[in-house]
């Protein structure tokens, strides 16, 4: 079995508990996107995107991303959300990032999770539902388009998500 598989998908959608309960399980490091380009950047995210802007941190995402995809070895890596954005990043991760999952969750499931998160910058907006639903229109093809599996999250418990994804690797 290969232990090296990338997480992709709506925030909220469980990339990073799942991702880290995943890589407990398979005993491999775990690398969650935004924490190390927080670190890199020395700011959060919401702080960098408000003073540096989008297109700013979507640079610094990609630099990350190519990093960690060429490099070799084990470990489970969660993306941002809006990682799947550039096509070079969706060739790099499916090229680099061993298996891909995307974790497939409804706006309306997101919202329940994640409606009091203030961390999230796309959505500290009047309407975090709406804007779900059209992060999520653009997005999905892109998700699958950027995965070698889906993995639908509405009912199982994320242990019950760790085994799906364990039976593709
Ligand atoms: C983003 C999702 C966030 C983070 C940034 C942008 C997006 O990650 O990278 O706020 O465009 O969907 P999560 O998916 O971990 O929330």
């Amino acid at each position: 079995m290969r232990k090296r598989c990338s997480l992709v998908g709506m925030p909220g959608s469980g990339k990073s508990t799942v991702g880290r309960q995943l890589a407990r399980r398979l005993n491999v490091p775990f690398i969650d996107l935004d924490q190390r380009l927080e670190e890199v950047l020395g700011a959060t995210i919401r702080q960098y995107f408000e003073e540096r802007g989008e297109e700013a941190f979507r640079e610094r995402e990609a630099q990350l991303l190519a990093e960690l995809t060429a490099a070799p070895g084990d470990m489970i890596l969660s993306t941002g959300g809006g990682a799947v954005l550039r096509e070079d990043n969706r060739t790099r991760l499916l090229a680099g990032g061993g298996s891909v999952m995307y974790l497939r969750a409804t706006p309306d499931e997101i919202y329940k999770r994640i409606r009091h998160d203030k961390t999230r910058p796309l959505l500290q907006v009047a309407n975090p539902l709406q804007r779900l639903r059209e992060l999520y229109a653009t997005r999905d093809p892109l998700y699958r388009a950027a995965s070698h599996y889906v993995i639908e999250t509405g009912r199982p418990t994320v242990n019950t998500l760790v085994n799906m994804i364990v039976m593709q690797l």
